[in-house]
This record gives structure tokens, C-alpha cells and sequence, in this order.
């Protein structure tokens, strides 16, 4: 065999275990229901391998993946849920978004109503409504967490570190998705970040940013199967200098000037 055919071979054999990646970006959705089967390292590994593949600016690579289980994820949730419960506020190291109004509100609503719609959870019942929000302060009670932080040095450089960050976040839960694992990027899991950076012994010179929680999902738990609604792209997409063929050309040189 070749060393070009063994390269063929190599890829086609990687091509079968790929799923598609137009389907994974469609059938994607956070998953916040979880089974006790333990995740691996390796599979981590793999997973982290190919978020660490995002673009980012002048190729900075500025985030970093702290990966959580067992005792120290437990630590994490503890700390996490108890501050927020004993009405410590929330301290986190990016700036918070605060209030949404308007078409974010709204959108912001539709995920909720359908969410506790599934989990059979109505308006009034408060106590339940609360015992979700601790759920995610808990992540989820998922077995592994991936804390992603970027790096402090970048914070003068304005915000393109977080969107760097963030491609690096998408990947993640495209790849563990692509391998059957369920995720949900969890911005409560962080809420209390000073416990994070205790418990998960993270660097002063980096910036929390986020938490993934992750796990096999649970098929029996009703808000894994909610697909959030998505505008249709002629909504937010303009096309512009298109021919009347509707292709996108290059305009030779000359033409252009
Ligand atoms: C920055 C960020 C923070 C998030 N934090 C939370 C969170 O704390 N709790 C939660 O249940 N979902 C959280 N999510 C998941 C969003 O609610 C979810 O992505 C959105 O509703 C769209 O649903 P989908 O992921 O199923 O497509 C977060 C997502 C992002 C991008």
C-alpha cells in the first residue's frame, strides 16, 4: 500500500465515524437531563481536541478547557447553589447582560414556556419554577463540566478573546454531540465564580467565562427534547451585489476599479 492510499484510507475510515455536520448543527439542542453512565477521559479528550480547532483572531487561541467530575464538580455545585441560595449576589468575571427587553425578552420567554411546558411545570407553581433554576445552578447534575476561561492578558485587546472563546464553545457541543454526548453551555454554573476558581484551581491569569455541562442524555427527561424556534435567515441575512442569476462573482480588476 502507498503512503497516499494508506492517507485515503485513513480518511475514509475517519469518514464513516463523522456525522454529518450539517445534520449535527440542525438536530443540536442543550440537553439539561442526564444518566449516571460515567463519561471518559479519552472521549473528552477527542472532544476537546476538535473544539481546540476553532479560528480565532490572529490565530491567539486564547481559551483554555478545565474538565470537572467527581468530588471537585461536586465542590463546584455546592459552593455554587449554597452563595446563590444565601442570597450572596452573583459574581461573575465577564460583564453580566442584565435585563433583555424587546425580540431578545420575547425569544427569551418562548425557550422558557417551552421548557417548563415540557416539564410540566406551571406558571404558578413556584416552587418547581425554583427548583429549576437550582438545577441549573447545580449543572444539571451532570457528570463532567468543562470550565472555559481565556486568557487575562487579552482583556486590553477588547472583546474579540470571549468570541474566540465562544467558536471554541460551539465546537465543543457540536463534537460532543457528533459522539452522542449531551450538552448545555450554563451560565448559572459559573454564577458564584469565585467558588469555580477555588474549587477547579483555576490560573489567576485567566478568565472565567463559562461552563459546559455534560452526559449521556437521559431519554426520559421531557426538556431534552425542546427545540428552540429560529427565525427564518431571510430574516437577519441580507444578500448584497448578487447577479441577476442570483451567483457571486468576482469582478474582474479592472471592472472593479
Ligand atoms: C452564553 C450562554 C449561556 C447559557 N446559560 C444557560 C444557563 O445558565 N442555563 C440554561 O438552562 N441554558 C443556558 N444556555 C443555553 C441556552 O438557553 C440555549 O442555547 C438556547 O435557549 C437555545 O436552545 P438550544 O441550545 O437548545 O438550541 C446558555 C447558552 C449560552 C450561549
Amino acid at each position: 500500500m502507498t503512503k497516499g492510499s494508506r492517507g485515503a484510507e485513513a480518511r475514509a475510515l475517519r469518514q464513516e465515524d463523522r456525522m454529518d455536520l450539517f445534520e449535527a448543527m440542525r438536530e443540536r439542542r442543550s440537553i439539561r437531563g442526564f444518566t449516571d453512565q460515567p463519561v471518559s477521559r479519552a472521549l473528552m479528550e477527542e472532544i476537546l481536541t476538535a473544539a481546540n480547532m476553532a479560528p480565532s483572531s490572529m490565530n491567539t487561541q486564547p481559551w483554555h478547557f478545565h474538565v470537572l467530575t467527581g468530588e471537585v464538580l461536586e465542590n463546584v455545585r455546592r459552593g455554587n447553589t449554597e452563595r446563590m441560595l444565601g442570597g450572596v449576589p452573583p459574581s461573575r468575571e465577564i460583564p453580566a447582560h442584565g435585563k433583555y427587553e424587546g425580540v431578545h425578552r420575547d425569544r427569551q420567554v418562548e425557550i422558557a414556556k417551552q421548557l417548563f411546558a415540557a416539564m410540566g411545570i406551571a406558571r404558578e407553581d413556584a416552587e418547581r419554577r425554583q427548583d429549576w433554576v437550582m438545577r441549573g445552578f447545580r449543572q444539571f447534575d451532570a457528570p463532567v463540566s468543562v470550565v472555559v476561561t481565556y486568557d487575562r492578558a487579552l482583556n486590553d485587546h477588547g472583546p474579540v478573546a470571549i468570541f474566540d472563546a465562544g467558536a471554541a464553545v460551539h465546537g465543543l457541543v457540536l463534537a460532543a454531540w457528533a459522539k452522542g454526548l449531551g450538552a448545555v453551555i450554563n451560565g448559572q454554573g459559573i454564577m458564584q465564580s469565585p467558588v469555580v476558581r477555588e474549587c477547579a484551581e483555576i490560573p489567576e491569569d485567566q478568565v472565567i467565562l463559562t461552563c459546559v455541562a455534560l452526559g449521556w442524555p437521559d431519554r426520559d427527561f421531557a426538556a431534552n427534547d425542546v427545540k428552540s424556534v429560529r427565525r427564518d435567515v431571510a430574516e437577519n441575512t441580507s444578500f448584497q451585489g448578487f447577479d441577476a442569476e442570483g451567483q457571486g462573482r468576482r469582478l474582474r480588476r479592472e471592472a472593479a476599479e
